[in-house]
Order: C-alpha cells, then structure tokens, then sequence
C-alpha cells in the first residue's frame, strides 16, 4: 500500500479578511471566498466565522450551510468587550480537521476597528487579506494597519522566535480601472507585502447580500468574478507557497 505523501494529508487552511476600515469590501470577499472554496472542493469543510458584530456575511451566508459549510456567529468567538476571544478562536483553529479524510478551510471575516494588537489570532492564521480600495482614505488606513500588524508580528516574535508569520495580501478592490490599479501599486510599492489582482468596481456587488429567488444574484456573481474567485482560492490552497516576503514588496 502506498504511503499518502506529506502534501496530500487533509490540512486546515486559515484565511482571515481584515481592515480597520469598514466598506473596503471584507465581508463582500470571505462571501465570494467561501462560496468560491465550497464549488472548488466539494469534500472539504468551510467554516466562516463571523468575527464581526454586524454579522454581514454570516447573516448572508447561514442559508448555504449544510454539513461541510458551518457558519460560526457566537458569543464564544468574542469577549465582553466585542474584541475576539484569541483563547477560544486558537483552540478552534487548532481543533481542526476533525475528520482525518477532509482538508478544512477557515475563513475569518472581521470588522472594522478591530486593531491588531487585540486580535493576536492573526498570527495563527495562514493569510491575511487586507482589502482597500483607492481612496484616500482606504488608502492611509490600509498603511496604518499594514504597520500595526507588523507590530504584532514583532512582538509575537520576541516571545516566541518560531512563530509562524502569516503572508500579507493586499486586496486592491473597487478598482476603475488599470491606471487606478497601477496608481495603487505604486502607493504600497514601499510596504512588505504581497499585492494582489484586482477586483473591479461592479454594481452588481450591492446584491451580494440580499437573499434572492434561487440565489441568482449569488451565482451571477461567482460567474461574473469566476476568475477571480479561482485566483483568491488557488492562493489560500497553497498558501505554503506564500514565503515571508521578508522586506520586499511583491507582484502576486
Ligand atoms: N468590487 C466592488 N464593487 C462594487 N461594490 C463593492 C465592491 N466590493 C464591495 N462593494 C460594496 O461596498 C460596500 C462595503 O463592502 P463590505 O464588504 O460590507 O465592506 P466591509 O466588510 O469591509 O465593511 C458594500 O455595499 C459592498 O456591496
Ligand atoms: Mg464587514
């Protein structure tokens, strides 16, 4: 009988969407993540956990769960406080897979103010997704938590120097067009981080919540976005291949 190789065990994949600024699109993305996870390997089990008050995607979400996509909204993910519960979401993170014949996904989506520096969970995550589009505003806040979670990185490190360091991905999203992109990859060309593709602006994203007769609105999008979708979720399939970018800005 043949021994299954190291990379064919099932594995727990962790992807968390995080911003300190609200309307960059967080909770638009782990929607499109998960759905995109769930068509793409139909053994493995998704869970969105919603570490977000508002609960704009599991809200959303909770009508596709079934037996492999869970949708985690509870008070156990959070303290009193409204921060995350770092304890309860590492155990979590930390008791999967379960079953020894699954790969598990976990995707995090997190809400705005949620600074780094209370959300030590990042560090055990294997990407973290920065969404942020052009605007100025996005665009200082995005450099600010870029440098807030390099603090956390630091100082998780001086405890411990075999701390995993989880791969930084800038999201460029409700992009115009190539010129905008290009004017955005310029602005982080200085930060060490890996820049993604875009996602263009679509009107089509004001209905990505809403629960519409067969969910039409949900696939339109997963069609329209198919490339996309396949880009983010090949990524977070082989997140391994994210080397620390160690100083360096990098092209994905
Ligand atoms: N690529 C896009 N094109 C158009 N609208 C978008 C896009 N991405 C997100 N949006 C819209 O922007 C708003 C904020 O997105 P949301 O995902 O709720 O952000 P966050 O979770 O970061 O607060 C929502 O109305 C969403 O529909
Ligand atoms: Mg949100």
């Amino acid at each position: 009988m043949r021994t299954p190789q190291s990379d064919q065990r099932p594995r727990t994949r962790t992807a968390v969407f995080a911003n300190s600024k609200g309307g960059v699109g967080k909770s638009t993305l782990a929607l499109l993540t998960c759905l995109g996870l769930a068509t793409r390997d139909t053994l493995a089990n998704i869970e969105l956990i919603d570490v977000d008050p508002q609960s704009t995607s599991s809200e959303s979400l909770k009508r596709f769960a079934n037996e492999r996509f869970s949708v985690i909204n509870n008070d156990r993910m959070f303290l009193a406080s409204g921060s995350p519960n770092n304890g309860n979401i590492v155990n979590h993170i930390d008791s999967l897979p379960r079953d020894r014949g699954q790969n598990s996904f976990l995707v995090f989506d997190s809400p705005a103010g949620n600074e780094p520096e209370r959300s030590s969970f990042l560090q055990k995550c294997n990407i973290i997704f920065v969404p942020t589009s052009v605007s100025d505003a996005d665009v200082s806040a995005t450099i600010k938590y870029l440098e807030a979670l390099r603090h956390l990185f630091h100082s998780q490190r001086a405890q411990n120097s075999e701390a995993m360091q989880p791969a930084v991905v800038i999201l460029p999203n409700m992009v115009d067009n190539r010129d905008e992109f290009n004017e955005l990859r310029r602005i982080f060309s200085n930060e060490p981080v890996y820049f993604g593709e875009p996602l263009y602006f679509s009107r089509l994203f004001r209905k990505a919540f809403r629960e519409e007769f067969e969910d039409n609105n949900v696939k339109r999008l997963l069609r329209i976005n198919q490339w996309y979708v396949d880009w983010i979720t090949n990524l977070i399939f082989n997140s391994e291949k994210l080397r620390r970018p160690s100083t360096v800005f990098h092209q994905l």
